[in-house]
């Protein structure tokens, strides 16, 4: 079984968390910013705990400054998923990143990185749709900046809203106005929910009005929540390499995706920030092949799960289900 080449559908990827460490060093030298505490001397991403992880990942943005670091970033990870078989990538982009959430550069930011995954589709046949983020520490009214961000750019390319960053922090429904705000503008929306806290935080994410919940693995423990999760068919974005380096589960085979997957809850599967856990979707299929016996039939069916929870167009997602079947 060649798990590297199986059509793969990634729903979960954040652009900065995919950024690979040399992109990140070279971009630092060319603008002198200082990256101390962001690399280990074997040059990869260095740091102790999520909350740790969290400043990293900030730190190592700074130097991404302009749109063209934006367009030449988004290029480079589209190019090195398509290396792993995906297909499609739903990416979370963060008008925080892209000059503080300001609507006029946000326009131009993203216009270079709509210019980048044109690029990656003609050169490595991936398709890419984004998923504007707000981060969650740093407050509601930062969130609401990038929910105008994303309610003003949504349309075929800008399909979602969600929510990233430091789940200790607040409470989900002290986002509920950018959220709403969103769903006006036709997007839909996906929360980090259950990845740190327990099923009262996956609860809180459907009252919020996600469809999709970024994680939701600790929706486990609560039978009751997990029924709920099957019956409304709420789609789990499951990040089990990510899960295990920061520390959720201590192990895979500890890990509750395969078990989810039985009662019938909707799993996909993605690398969340791949070079910050040393994953990639093929070693995360080669995991789950290995750990829970998944095979290729099985991980078509991950994948044709996949595409149906995409929020693209039914175009798109017609042209997807017909690679997966190609296979
Ligand atoms: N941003 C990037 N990766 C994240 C994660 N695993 N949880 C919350 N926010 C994130
Ligand atoms: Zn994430």
């Amino acid at each position: 079984m060649n798990l590297q080449q199986l059509p793969k559908v990634e729903l979960h990827l954040h652009l900065e968390g995919a950024a690979p460490p040399a992109f990140i060093r070279r971009l630092g030298q060319e603008k002198d910013v200082n990256l101390s505490g962001v690399f280990s001397e074997d040059g990869n991403y260095i740091f102790n705990d999520f909350v740790d992880f969290l400043r990293v990942y900030e730190a190592a943005t700074e130097v991404l400054k302009s749109p063209d670091d934006f367009r030449r970033l988004i290029e480079a990870v589209l190019a090195e998923s398509a290396s792993h078989g995906v297909i499609y990538t739903e990416m979370f982009i963060s008008p925080d990143f892209c000059g503080g959430a300001d609507l006029g550069a946000w326009r131009e930011y993203l216009h270079a990185m709509q210019d980048g995954a044109e690029r990656a589709e003609v050169e490595h046949g991936i398709k890419m749709r984004g998923i504007v983020t707000c981060i969650r520490h740093m407050g509601p009214d930062q969130a609401k900046k990038a929910a105008h961000c994303a309610a003003e750019t949504a349309g075929d390319w800008i399909v979602g809203f969600g929510m990233g960053g430091d789940e200790n922090v607040g409470h989900q429904s002290d986002y509920a106005y950018s959220f709403d705000m969103a769903k006006e503008a036709g997007l839909r929306l996906t929360t980090h929910a259950g990845e740190w806290r327990g099923p009262q935080e996956v609860r809180d994410a459907i009252a919020l009005g996600a469809e999709r919940i970024g994680h939701g693995v600790r929706c486990a423990s609560d039978p009751e929540l997990v029924k709920e999760l099957v019956a409304r068919g709420t789609v789990l974005e499951v990040c089990p390499g990510s899960n295990v380096t920061l520390g959720v589960y201590p192990s895979l085979s500890e890990h509750p995706l395969h078990r989810l997957a039985e009662a019938g809850v909707a799993v996909t599967v993605s690398t969340d920030d791949p070079p910050f856990f040393h994953s990639t979707m093929t070693s995360e299929y080669e995991g789950l092949a290995k750990t829970f016996g998944w095979d290729e039939e099985r991980f078509l069916e991950l994948a044709r799960t996949s595409a149906n929870a995409a929020f693209c167009d039914v175009d798109t997602r017609a042209e997807l289900l017909k690679r997966i079947d190609a296979q």
